[in-house]
């Protein structure tokens, strides 16, 4: 099931935009952003659930690895990042974004370690963090840091932003 945070903000992205979908997993919401009719581009290191979808481009990297990055000169319509965190990409994030692109972005914040994993500092956003990307560099539509019960009690921190 796509995240309801990327179903609500996914009209956000204008018709005929292309989409990345970066640590893109099981290709939950490449799927559904394709079956909007967008151009997708999946990114992940393991890319086994993705090659078999119509219509998705899958792209086999490790983005942590120092490489350089697989998509270099390309930019979208979109970003989409849910349940992954990896500082040291967050200005390729926003490089990746053409002019008024639109990043959706969820992930796990300080305090869901009272719920389980992830626990480590390492993978969880502080108090703030997605607004402090965005400043002077995206304009915020919306934004959240709340705890959620489905699919399972958790903190997370998530925003809807377009560039300016
Ligand atoms: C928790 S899953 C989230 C998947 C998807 N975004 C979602 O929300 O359904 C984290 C994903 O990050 C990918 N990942 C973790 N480390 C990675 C790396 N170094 N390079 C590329 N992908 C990585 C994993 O393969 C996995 O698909």
């Amino acid at each position: 099931m796509p995240s309801p945070w990327i179903v609500q903000w996914a009209g956000l992205v204008p018709a005929g935009e292309t989409v990345l979908d970066i640590a893109a997993g099981g290709g939950r919401h490449s799927r559904l952003f394709a079956g909007r009719g967008h151009k997708v581009t999946a990114i992940d290191r393991d890319v086994s659930a993705l090659t078999s979808l119509a219509d998705i481009e899958a792209v086999q990297a490790d983005l942590e690895d120092g490489s350089p990055w697989p998509l270099s000169g390309r930019t979208f319509g979109a970003v989409v990042v849910t349940n992954y965190l990896h500082r040291p990409l967050f200005a390729s994030l926003l490089d990746m974004l053409g002019p008024g692109g639109v990043l959706l972005y969820e992930t796990f914040m300080e305090g869901n370690e009272r719920f389980g994993r992830p626990s480590n500092p390492e993978f969880l956003l502080k108090d703030g963090e997605l607004l402090e990307l965005a400043r002077g560099r995206l304009s915020v539509t919306a934004y959240e840091a709340r705890l959620i019960s489905e699919p399972k009690m958790a903190m997370v921190q998530r925003i809807a932003a377009r560039k300016l």
